[in-house]
């Protein structure tokens, strides 16, 4: 059997089970005999701990600051001579990312253009178009209840009214690369092996 080597982004609001189902799925495709890689943005390397230092309220940065800090962490989580996502491709490793392009589109589409946060990640789209973006839907007021039950502290962008917007502007963003871009999207209030079912008949068409 030949094994090609996929690129997967899990999306979805906070909250939504995306490191839940990137573990489900990483099974699966190891059970199946491929060598997984798993990540997530924002990474924890050097640009992506700035980042966590704005979300946890130890350091501001105003939301253009935000979307550009994740424009450098994405090109470096694709580049890096180490764990940059195109050597780990190379490698031959299957990748699966929490988070990629998709997330700047909607988090950061709330509080500026969408075109513009399009046009400063082309450099990573150009780079590497995931083959499978999965959104899992879960509604602000789900993501809000996981999030209270999970945490006493809560980061920038974990209120009610910013996941309504968020959750908005992932539809919009869907709706508007959808010939470009590859999408799969789940219902996410569901159990999670419902869920880790649903992704994998869909991830198997693509091996
Ligand atoms: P994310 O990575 O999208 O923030 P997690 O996978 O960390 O989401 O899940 C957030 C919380 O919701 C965790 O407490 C997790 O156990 C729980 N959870 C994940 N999937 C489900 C599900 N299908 N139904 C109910 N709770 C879930
Ligand atoms: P993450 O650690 O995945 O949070 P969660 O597990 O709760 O979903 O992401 C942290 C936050 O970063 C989350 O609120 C979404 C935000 N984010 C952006 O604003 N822009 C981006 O490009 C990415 C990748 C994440």
């Amino acid at each position: 059997m030949t094994k090609k080597n996929l690129f997967i982004a899990l999306e979805g609001i906070d909250g939504s089970g995306k490191s839940t189902q990137a573990k489900y799925l990483a099974d699966h495709l190891t059970k199946y005999g491929h060598k997984v890689y798993t990540t997530f943005e924002p990474t924890d390397n050097r640009i992506g701990t700035i980042i966590r230092d704005i979300f946890n309220h130890r350091m501001e940065g105003d939301h253009r600051v935000i979307a550009g800090l994740f424009v450098a962490d994405r090109l470096d989580h694709l580049l890096h001579s180490e764990y940059g996502i195109l050597h780990k491709l190379e490698d031959g490793y299957t990748v699966i990312t929490d988070r990629y392009y998709f997330s700047s589109y909607a988090y950061h589409g709330v509080h500026m253009s969408m075109d513009w946060v399009i046009a400063a990640n082309s450099l990573s789209a150009n780079l590497l178009r995931p083959d499978l973006n999965i959104y899992i839907d879960i509604s602000p007021e789900i993501s809000m209840a996981r999030i209270n039950k999970g945490r006493d502290s809560k980061e920038l962008y974990e209120t009610i009214e910013n996941l309504t917007n968020v959750h908005k502007k992932y539809a919009q963003a869907f709706d508007l690369l959808k010939e470009e871009e590859k999408i799969f999207i789940t219902q996410g209030e569901r159990s999670e092996n419902l869920i880790a079912n649903d992704i994998w008949k869909e991830v198997k068409k693509l091996l």
